[in-house]
Parts: structure tokens; sequence; C-alpha cells
């Protein structure tokens, strides 16, 4: 072989390598995607797929300190787009005040209140966690 071909033969391992690796990760991608969007567990019986949803659900709770370092601090933490900011107890108190309470407050923060998305973004929180880190950022 001369050393064209060398060269040639080398970078074609190379392509052939890329290639093999960038299909692995579209298979990936693909099975990814085409996982179902929900899984039926059947009570009284171990769910195989149980997601984060089911086990919040039925198993150990996230505490509200959990909940609100991954879902609300990105808004409560700095009082972004004027939300009541975390620790700021006159807020929170108006607006418990003026809700009816922390299950007013929950009620608001599980449909969504102007700004406010439903669930501060956490789609899968149960009421408990919500209200959990309601308390933790309201002191309430
Ligand atoms: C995208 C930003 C954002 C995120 C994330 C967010 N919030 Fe809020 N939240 C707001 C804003 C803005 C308001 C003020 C809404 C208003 O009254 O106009 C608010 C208000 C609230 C209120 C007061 C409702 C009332 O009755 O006055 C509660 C309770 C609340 N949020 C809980 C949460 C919880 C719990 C989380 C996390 C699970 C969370 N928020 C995540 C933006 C956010």
């Amino acid at each position: 072989m001369n050393l064209i071909k060398k060269i040639l033969v080398a970078q074609a391992t190379v392509v052939a390598l890329w290639a093999m690796s960038a299909q692995a990760a579209t298979n990936d991608d693909i099975a990814e995607r085409l996982k179902p969007v929900g899984e039926v567990c059947i009570q009284g019986e171990e769910c195989a797929a149980a997601g984060g949803a089911t086990a919040a659900a039925g198993g150990a709770a996230r505490s509200g300190e959990d909940v609100y370092g991954k879902f609300c601090t990105a808004c409560h933490g700095s009082g972004l787009l004027n939300s009541p900011k975390t620790g700021d107890s006159a807020a929170w108190t108006a607006r418990a005040d003026a809700a009816g309470g922390l299950d007013g407050l929950l009620k608001h923060a599980i449909s969504g209140i102007n700004a406010m998305p439903p669930k501060g973004t956490c789609a899968d929180c149960s009421d408990d966690e919500l209200l959990g880190a309601i308390k933790h950022m309201s002191g309430l």
C-alpha cells in the first residue's frame, strides 16, 4: 500500500467509526421518543415503569426544600416577574391573607396565577409537595 492509500483507509475508518457512533446515538434518541407517554400500572402490583409521578404519589414524597430548590427558586429565589420572594414574610403573609390562608395559596399554585405557571412547573408534584415548597418559601 502506498502512503496515499494508507491515508485514505485511515480516513475511511474514522468516518465509519463516527457514523456508527452517530447511528447508535440516533437509535437511542428514537427509542426515547418512541416511549409511551403514559404507562398503566395496576393497583396492588409492582409497577416496573413507575416514574417520578407514581413514585411521588405512592412512595417517598420530596421535601418542600427539594421541590423548591428544583422548581420554584428560579422565580421565587429572586422575585422574578414580581413573584413573592422567598423569605419575604410580609409579602407572603399579605398573599396568604388575600388568598384565604395556605390552602388558598396552594390552590393558586396548583392552577397557576398570572405569570405563575400551574404547579410552578413541577407537573408531577403532589399537592403535599407543593404545599411543602410554599411553606419553605413563605415560612408560614
Ligand atoms: C416562572 C416563574 C415561577 C416559578 C417557576 C414558580 N412561580 Fe410561583 N409565582 C410566580 C409569580 C410571577 C407569582 C405572582 C403571581 C401574581 O400574583 O401575579 C407567583 C406566585 C406564587 C404564589 C402565590 C399565589 C397567590 O395566591 O398569591 C405561590 C403560592 C407560588 N407562586 C408557589 C410556587 C411554587 C410552590 C413553585 C414551585 C413548585 C412556584 N411558585 C414556581 C412565578 C413563578
